[in-house]
């Protein structure tokens, strides 16, 4: 006989199982674009260490680390005094994060594989904690917080960065928003999910989550900053294709009008391209609350 509570309890592995398995498939690419990524995004990580205040001596947790950015700016600035604990659903990314980690020979940093939402902590041992562009992947993120804040020393702070709304992210509509005209051309109907990256796009949305978690203090605002792609319109299509999304909404669109999607792409992509690099902007969420 199976008990409700077991049912449930397999519903959430199976769940768990089917996110886990749709980011192994982006490990790969996020490794492969992972220096260039780290210069793209320069501006969200600036945000994230001071939105949490991180300082030398610190004991840090980062949440949803992927392959180690911001992880790996976090520990250069704790430095041996200090300690980041590294942390992602998916082991195989915190095995490209680890490999971050050695290339800069990083010795106060430490990999756990652990899901936001069951953190496999005690009580009060963190001075700080960082999750970038992770929080709305989350089935229930009031609960992450929850646990974030759970794992803060007292007056320990939590810090956010998420997307903005996509209508205001360069990247996205030179390239997803692109291939999804196309799907709406075929008259497929797509809603965003509760779990995908929109889900934090305004700032008071995040704040009132950090409320709803018991943070105090909870905030969050929008800001316009800049990630620039630091190479051609092709390779910026490509890191979006298979890290972020691309190639699951270029398989939806009819076989015969794929390359003319991805021209369409690569020509908007194009009028941000000075040569060296695409020109992108984009409107991020950064939030905070004190433990
Ligand atoms: C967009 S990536 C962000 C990675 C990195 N923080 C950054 O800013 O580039 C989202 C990450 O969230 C992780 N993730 C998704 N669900 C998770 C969960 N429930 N618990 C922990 N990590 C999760 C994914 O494996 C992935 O590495």
């Amino acid at each position: 006989m199976v008990f409700p509570n077991q049912a449930r309890a397999a519903r959430v592995a199976a769940s768990k199982e089917t996110v886990r398995q749709g980011w192994v498939g982006r490990v790969h690419a996020r490794g492969k674009w992972h220096a260039k990524n780290v210069i793209h995004t320069r501006a969200l990580t600036t945000a994230i260490l001071e939105a949490a205040g991180i300082r030398p001596g610190m004991n840090v947790l980062d949440v949803a680390a992927g392959t180690g950015d911001p992880a790996i700016a976090l520990a250069r600035l704790v430095g041996t005094r200090g300690h980041v604990t590294v942390t992602d659903l998916v082991s195989e990314m915190l095995e490209a994060a680890e490999g971050e980690a050695k290339r800069y020979k990083l010795t106060n940093v430490s990999f756990k594989q652990a899901d936001a939402e069951s953190l496999p902590f005690d009580d009060n041992c963190f001075d700080a904690v960082t999750c970038r562009l992770g929080i709305m992947f989350f089935p229930h993120p009031v609960q992450a917080l929850r646990e974030m804040r759970r794992i803060l020393k007292p007056g320990g702070r939590a810090a956010l960065v998420t997307w903005g709304p996509p209508a205001r992210n360069l990247r996205t509509t030179t390239t997803l928003a692109v291939l999804r005209k196309f799907l709406e051309r075929q008259a497929s109907q797509r809603n965003f999910r509760k779990s995908d990256g929109n889900r934090f796009a305004f700032a008071g949305t995040l704040a009132e989550a950090l409320g709803e978690a018991g943070f105090r203090k909870p905030w969050a605002e929008s800001r316009t900053v800049q990630i620039p792609w630091p190479g051609s319109p092709e390779d910026c299509w490509e890191r979006v294709r298979d890290a972020s999304g691309g190639a699951q909404l270029l398989g939806q669109i009819a076989e015969e009008d794929r390359a003319e999607a991805v021209r369409k792409v690569l020509t908007a992509l194009a009028v941000y391209h000075d040569g060296k690099q695409v020109s992108l902007q984009v409107d991020i969420v950064v939030g905070s609350g004190i433990s």
